[in-house]
């Protein structure tokens, strides 16, 4: 949530924010802002709404060049999206500016400090406190970094903090409790963000910033220290893909492009999973096999999307382990005083690394004496660092706000993980573990025909785009894949979309369903658990007598579903635990054809962004 660029080199500073705040809207788009340091002075510009209206800002007052600059593009928290609230905050002499991603708890205090010390303050956020305070500390040290260091000291809450000040024209000081921020090391300059994403195009070495850190950015390198002063040790690494990865590459919108990546990403996410001797290896998972023998329970938090994939795991984790798992939603988990214990191993899901739902979550399993496994999609981020080992999806960057690619990673990951603990435990056979790990090298064939045959979808998807409300059901694996589609269908076409297990339909939900009503069926596998399907064909007649229009996603050669079938979507036969793997694939498409024909955002949908840094 909220993208922060900094930078410091020869370039100019306007010119390298402007681009690495485009690379980062995904975070936040409610406005938008720049300071450079120009002529022994500080210029900014800031205005509410995309990115393209600080643009044409620019266009009519342009800024001196620099090349020493901060930007943001902001996901509001508080105060509402107006040109005062968006960042940078500057402190009443307009000679500090700074830039800030999170909350800070104890704002209003700290305001009414400054406003008895006579500040003024213009804004409503919770930010501006700390352009006010920086100034007042760096009267008394001429040194930004350490005015940072010691207004952290009196900060509450989460934050990213990035500030330059006109006295100290060649500096960045970034802050971080919390939220991310990463360094980028050029030659004879350097970058701050929110993601690599914003740097990608000038270095792709980076340096990963810990807790309570203060980084001092130079052309000529970078001081990392604790917020008490000391010296702190940093992890540098390559960042491990390009610039032209965070680019649409001739696709309308990052979400059709990363839809399509989808069988590259499920096949990078198996590489190299089978040694030699054709086991399982997860070389990551660094906790030992006596622990994952004894865990007495498996408990999985997770939000949104990734929430969904943990679901799925559930079935997996149990079937082929005999460990009872439990799925929770992180932001109800960590408040509600779970039983957990050293037995307990805990599997945190997140895209981004940075969730702060997850991250609570995890700590205080942590501090329970659980071990915590995070599968993550972003090298160097909180999660997997604050765990006790990482499992990275291979996804590469997922920039559209809602998750398409990233979702099936997880799953793979999530299978790796139920595979590796049945492994371990002996309650799976290696022959078994390699069977399923031939199922799964197929899925990434199998995605690439889906998305060959979707072509229908869209054309339905178009012809509902002016329903208001659309069901999803489905049993078994594909309850969580019916969850799925009703999620990407709220956040994109913004119509009222709910997913319900199919046989809990006639305990109430059953009441919604009315003359062409759209009702999208997963249908489970006619193959292995056939009771289910014949379930579910009974629960398709059941809304089909009340009216409602069915839109059946069934695998091919099943024949017994297709007369109930007002529309047919064929996916291939696969196991019937990995069915979600192809099954997710045409929601994904529904719901992105239906938000463009109802004329919306595809990736940047109202209200929400990527990376969600709060509570
Ligand atoms: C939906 C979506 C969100 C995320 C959720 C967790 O399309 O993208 O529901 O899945 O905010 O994010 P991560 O996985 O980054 O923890």
């Amino acid at each position: 949530m909220c993208g922060i660029v900094g930078y410091v080199g020869s370039q100019s500073a306007l010119e390298v924010v402007m681009a690495g705040l485009k690379r980062l809207e995904y975070r936040g788009y409610d406005s938008a802002g720049v300071a450079v340091l120009a002529d022994g002075g500080l210029a900014a510009a800031k205005k509410a709404g995309k990115l393209v209206n600080l643009e044409k800002e620019l266009g009519a007052r342009p800024l001196p060049t620099g090349p020493t600059g901060i930007g943001h593009t902001r996901w509001a928290t508080h105060g509402g999206p107006t040109d005062a609230n968006a960042h940078p905050h500057l402190d009443n002499a307009g000679r500090v500016a700074v830039v800030h991603n999170g909350i800070i708890e104890n704002f209003a205090v700290l305001r009414a400090e400054l406003a008895e010390r006579g500040h003024e303050l213009s804004s409503e956020t919770d930010t501006e406190v700390v352009a006010h305070l920086l100034a007042e500390e760096f009267s008394g040290t001429a040194d930004l970094a350490e005015a940072m260091r010691l207004v952290c000291r009196r900060l509450e809450g989460a934050f990213t903090l990035v500030a330059v000040h006109a006295d100290e024209p060649d500096v960045v000081v970034g802050a971080r409790r919390n939220s991310p921020l990463v360094v980028g090391i050029g030659e004879g300059e350097a970058f701050l963000a929110s993601d690599v994403a914003a740097f990608i195009a000038h270095t792709r070495s980076a340096v990963e910033l810990g807790q309570d850190q203060v980084v001092e950015l130079r052309r000529d390198g970078v001081t990392v220290t604790g917020f008490d002063g000391r010296p702190a040790e940093v992890r540098s690494y390559h960042v491990d893909w390009d610039a032209s990865a965070a680019e649409k590459a001739g696709y309308d919108y990052f979400m059709l492009k990363e839809i399509a990546e989808q069988p590259k990403a499920v096949a990078d996410t198996l590489l190299g999973r089978i040694d030699a001797a054709g086991s399982l290896t997860l070389d990551e998972v660094r906790i030992g096999a006596a622990e994952l023998r004894e865990a007495d329970k498996v408990v999985i938090v997770a939000c949104g999307t990734a929430f969904h994939a943990g679901l799925i795991a559930k079935y997996a984790i149990e079937h082929w382990t005999r460990i009872p798992c439990e799925v929770e939603l992180a932001s109800e988990f960590r408040y509600r005083d779970p039983i957990l214990g050293p037995r307990s191993l805990v599997i945190a899901i997140s895209q981004s690394g940075e969730t702060m739902d997850t991250l609570m979550a995890l700590r205080h399993a942590r501090e329970q004496g659980s071990k915590v496994l995070a599968i993550c999609n972003t090298n160097g981020s909180t999660i997997p660092r604050e765990s006790d080992a990482v499992l990275y999806t291979h996804a590469g960057p997922e920039v559209a706000v809602a998750s398409t690619k990233a979702f099936l990673t997880q799953l793979v990951a999530c299978y790796l993980v139920a595979l590796y603990l049945g492994q371990v435990r002996g309650t799976k056979w290696a022959d078994e573990i390699r069977a399923v790990i031939r199922d799964l090298a197929q899925i990434s064939g199998q995605v690439e025909r889906v998305l060959e045959t979707m072509e229908p979808v869209r054309a339905l998807a178009r012809s509902l785009a002016d329903k208001k409300t659309v069901l999803f059901l489905g049993r078994h694996v594909g309850y969580p894949v019916a969850l799925e589609g009703a999620l990407k269908l709220k956040e994109l076409a913004y119509m009222h979309a709910e997913g319900f297990a199919a046989g809990e339909l006639k305990h109430g939900p059953i009441a919604l369903v009315e003359e062409d009503l759209p009702v999208v069926v997963v249908v489970p596998s006619p193959r292995g658990r056939s009771v289910l399907h014949d379930k579910i064909v009974s629960n398709i007649q059941e809304i089909r007598a009340r009216g409602a229009r069915t839109i059946v996603i069934a695998e091919e050669g099943d024949e017994a579903v297709a007369p109930y079938a007002d529309h047919l979507v064929r996916i291939p036969a696969t196991p019937v635990l990995l069915q979600p793997l192809v099954a997710t694939v045409p929601l994904q498409v529904f719901a992105c054809e239906l938000a463009t024909a109802r004329g919306n955002e595809v990736d940047q949908p109202r209200n929400l962004a990527k990376s969600v840094t709060v509570e």
